[in-house]
């Protein structure tokens, strides 16, 4: 019997290990399952351990977290357990169940059931595999719906004929794995998306679900396939049906995404909002509000969205000839982050991406020394004036005419006989 976990990552051995032991104690078989299994075999790094039980979860956590001293957070309704070892490790922890569908798109109604059954209710065969992690049989693979085989064929398939319909979401899982590992999409598999697709399927699946489904697309290290693959499947408009997005000038900002993440500056920035209002660039003002109603994005990721809207204005009051650094300031510091984002990359005027750069890099960090102690310090009291006169100083230190605390109160002074 080949064993799996052999050259499985140290901390994360332990860890099933004591997992493993624990569930034996109380009889439970343990497994860990999903896609950490997947990436074992295709030796990727994965930390989110995903395990099964044949047994009651929430009391196994509840025993581990005792024994580990840790805090656990206990999902009764679905029979799943989470909790964090101490070094910081996240573990999930469920109890093996079927699933069934009241109707196409809805959230599946829950019974424990075995392993087997639990791996029949996943997505595709490559994410319907399990290790044993009890002291019986530890490393052993269970692989009853041919996830090795289409793991080296490199095929993506969906484990029965009724799994889009019965889970819309797992077109975008699909496309997203295909893309990642690049995959080709089993025959069957593939026209089965396309028959849920024509039938209209996405649209029986809540809004929010839906989204964070695909938003891990937006955050897959290259979008762009995933995107373009969506697309050509006409999979695209469900975000809404009059949607009509220009790929090629997707393919364009994602370009200008890539050559921005290769500065430091830009490389740990969350680039999917940046994504997700190129896909709304052209769209129509009532599309994109819809869009934002149904979605759940946070207000700031609303508010950026709308300001990205009114990037031509931006980048051309950007692109005059002679701008002080405030001026740029007094333009970007009303947008949000992302809103930023996205005007560096839809803009090819280099003297705008230098301008957006050096705010990013400086200005927007540029605080003044002064306070309201210094200010009191010389008989200014604080009035009505004074968010004013302060901002004024701010604009002067950004353009270096004023740098030390001196200069700073200095400018308070004279600012405030104009005021
Ligand atoms: N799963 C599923 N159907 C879904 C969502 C999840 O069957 N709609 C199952 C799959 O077995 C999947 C596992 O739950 O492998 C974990 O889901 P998730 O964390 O979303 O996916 P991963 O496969 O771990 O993907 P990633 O590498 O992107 O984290």
């Amino acid at each position: 019997m080949k064993n799996y976990l052999l050259n499985f990552d140290d901390k994360l051995l332990r860890t099933v290990r004591e997992v493993g032991r624990q569930a034996a104690k109380k009889k439970y078989a343990a497994y860990i399952v999903g896609g950490i299994v997947r990436d074992i075999i295709l030796k990727r790094k994965n930390y989110d351990l995903d395990i099964v039980v044949e047994g009651d979860a929430i009391r196994l956590a509840r025993d581990l977290a005792k024994k580990w001293g840790v805090k656990v957070t206990v999902y009764k309704k679905f029979g799943t357990a989470s909790l964090e070892t101490s070094k910081g490790l996240r573990v999930d922890l469920a109890t093996a169940r079927r699933e069934s569908y009241a109707h196409p798109g809805a959230l599946p109604v829950v019974r424990p059931g075995s392993l087997k059954e639990d791996l029949l209710r996943r997505d595709l065969t490559v994410n319907a595999m399990a290790i044993a992690i009890g002291p019986e049989g530890f490393g052993r693979l269970t692989d009853e719906y041919g996830g090795l085989a289409d793991l080296s064929k490199k095929a993506v398939r969906v484990l029965h004929k009724n799994s889009f319909i019965d889970d819309p979401t797992r077109i975008l899982r699909a496309v997203r794995f295909e893309q990642r590992f690049s995959f080709k999409m089993e025959r069957q598999t593939l026209l089965l998306m396309k028959a849920a697709l024509r039938k209209g399927a996405p649209s029986n699946v809540k809004p929010p679900r839906y989204f964070t489904e695909f938003k891990k697309i937006l955050c897959e290290e290259d979008p762009l396939n995933c995107l373009k693959r969506l697309h050509q499947l006409d999979g695209l408009c469900f975000l809404d049906p009059k949607l009509e997005v220009r790929i090629g000038d997707v393919c364009l900002l994602h370009k200008r995404i890539q050559k921005a993440r290769k500065k430091s500056l830009y490389a740990q920035k969350d680039w999917w909002p940046v994504y997700f209002m190129g896909l709304l660039a052209k769209a129509d003002d009532r599309v994109v509000k819809r869009v934002l109603e149904r979605f759940p994005l946070t207000k700031n990721e609303r508010r950026g969205i709308e300001q990205s809207r009114q990037s031509i204005d931006m980048v051309r009051s950007l692109s005059a000839r002679s701008l002080r650094a405030s001026q740029v300031f007094r333009i970007l510091r009303p947008l949000t982050a992302e809103a930023v984002l996205y005007l560096r990359v839809v803009t090819s005027k280099v003297m705008v991406s230098q301008r957006i750069d050096r705010f990013l890099d400086r200005d927007i960090e540029v605080k003044l020394r002064i306070n309201g102690d210094d200010l009191k310090a010389v008989g200014v009291a604080s009035d009505r004036r004074m968010g004013r006169v302060l901002e004024n100083i701010l604009h002067l230190k950004i353009d270096k005419k004023v740098g030390t605390k001196q200069e700073e109160l200095k400018a308070v002074l004279l600012s405030l006989k104009e005021f």
